[in-house]
């Protein structure tokens, strides 16, 4: 499927977007691991999280659909995962991967994951190595660093102290998960604060956790109780909107109930920095284990836009905005300067050289650097045909670039939107008030 995108004149009005994609990962996870009834409502019904809730359907936890977005799961506890009668496709999902990794290290049985071409080619070792130390078997392709990879799981894990070398939230839930089977503690030490959803519902879910800094140690012995999950809105998908509200012409665009997690807000810092016009109106919080996820109404509006630098510890706290933002930059007067950030380059596509080729067709002068890019704004976009690569963020990166730009854009392979934004075109649509986006086969 392909997108035409036309410049939007104005971007006005008020909008909800889907659920929290990695807030809703882990509230099916934890509720699968979880003794009695897990409610969740607001679930992300994007094709990433349905395939956790395929897995753990699969791992025997029974799952049902009361409406949209709303599931209830019935988790037996730490000991009533089943081994699956088949291989387990996580997809396009690295979350589901990396986080599964870490809950099959420890089951008594055998299993298989796989997924998308994307997925096979993004690095596992990451995960797959400290959950050896702790004493699990993953096998697979290149050394066992790259799906499908195989786990027998073993009981109890040995206890461990792991330094993580990336700040990956994904990373450290799988080892954290794998210590709810350990024989003692186990901690994980990181170089920067990734996002800290797992913390706030395992504790939640009656994980016994403590945290100091950038360690976080699981303490064995805890049973997870099943709990009413209210999900907010994902601030990586409002995202789009804000960035394209920032940057465009006679915009003033609210996003309702969206999470506004500190480890998740670093592209609200940074658009401010651009001088962007941006306010935020609590609303409350989250039910349940989301009790500690604050959820805002986001308000942005046209501004004039200033070149900045991002680098280090917001990196983490925005990375999957990066896309998002690199467009904001183009428009913004000045340079900016994205460093620190070569994990882009292992996301559903190398986003680094994503991000340069695709924008660089449409005039935009954006150069990479090993571990970011530099971008010169103050150059007018032009239409022009690019393509995501298959990649859901850079495809709706792409579209709002086509918004910004003069002449028609045309965005190749955007079937993967679905992945976590499904409902993205027709929610810009009404907020362009007339359609400046519109599909062809
Ligand atoms: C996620 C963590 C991040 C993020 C991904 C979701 C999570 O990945 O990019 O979209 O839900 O834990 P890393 O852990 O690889 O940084």
């Amino acid at each position: 499927m392909r997108i035409h995108v036309t410049p939007v004149r104005r971007l006005r009005g008020e909008v909800t977007v889907p659920g929290d994609k990695s807030i809703s990962h882990r509230a099916a996870l934890f509720g699968a691991l979880a003794a009695g009834r897990t409610e969740i409502s607001g679930f992300l019904e994007g094709e990433d999280c349905l395939a956790t809730l395929k897995a753990v359907r699969a791992l025997g936890v029974e799952v049902i659909r009361k409406g949209a977005g709303h599931y209830l799961l019935d988790g037996g506890g730490l000991a009533a995962l089943v081994e699956p009668d088949d291989v387990i496709d996580c997809g396009n999902s690295g979350t589901t991967a990396r986080l599964l990794i870490g809950v099959l290290a420890a089951q008594p049985f055998w299993s298989v994951l796989t997924g998308d071409a994307s997925l096979r080619r993004r690095p596992m070792d990451r995960v797959s190595a400290p959950l050896r130390q702790m004493g699990a078997t993953v096998v697979g392709r290149q050394g066992g660093s790259r799906l499908p990879l195989a786990v027998t799981g073993t009981r109890p894990l040995r206890a461990l102290r792991f330094v993580s070398p990336v700040a990956s939230a994904q990373v450290k839930t799988a080892v954290l998960l794998a210590g709810l089977w350990a024989d003692g503690p186990v901690t994980v030490e990181e170089p920067a604060q990734s996002r800290d959803h797992t913390e706030r519902m395992l504790g939640a879910f009656g994980a016994h956790l403590s945290i100091a800094g950038r360690t976080v140690t699981l303490h064995p012995g805890g049973q997870l109780r099943g709990q009413a999950v209210s999900v907010p809105g994902d601030v990586s998908s409002a995202a789009f909107f804000l960035a394209a509200a920032a940057a465009g012409p006679d915009a003033a665009v609210t996003v309702k109930g969206v999470g506004v997690n500190p480890t998740r807000t670093g592209l609200l810092d940074v658009l401010a920095q651009m001088g962007a016009r941006i306010s935020r109106q609590e609303s409350g919080l989250g039910l349940g284990a989301t009790a500690a996820e604050p959820a805002a109404d986001l308000r942005v509006t046209s501004s004039a836009l200033r070149g900045t630098v991002v680098r280090g510890p917001l990196i983490p706290r925005l990375i999957d905005e990066i896309p998002a933002l690199a467009v904001t930059a183009c428009v913004a007067e000045g340079v900016t300067e994205i460093r620190d950030a070569a994990e882009l380059r292992v996301k559903e596509s190398d986003r680094i050289h994503a991000i340069a080729a695709e924008l660089g067709r449409m005039g935009a002068r954006v150069s990479e650097r090993a571990d970011g890019l530099q971008i010169h704004g103050g150059t007018r976009l032009r239409g022009a045909t690019v393509s995501s690569g298959g990649d859901h963020r850079m495809a709706m990166a792409l579209v709002v670039a086509g918004l910004l730009a003069d002449g028609e854009t045309v965005v190749e392979d955007t079937d993967c939107i679905a992945t976590s934004f499904p409902g993205f075109l027709d929610t810009l649509n009404a907020l362009a008030g007339a359609p400046c986006a519109r599909v062809s086969a």
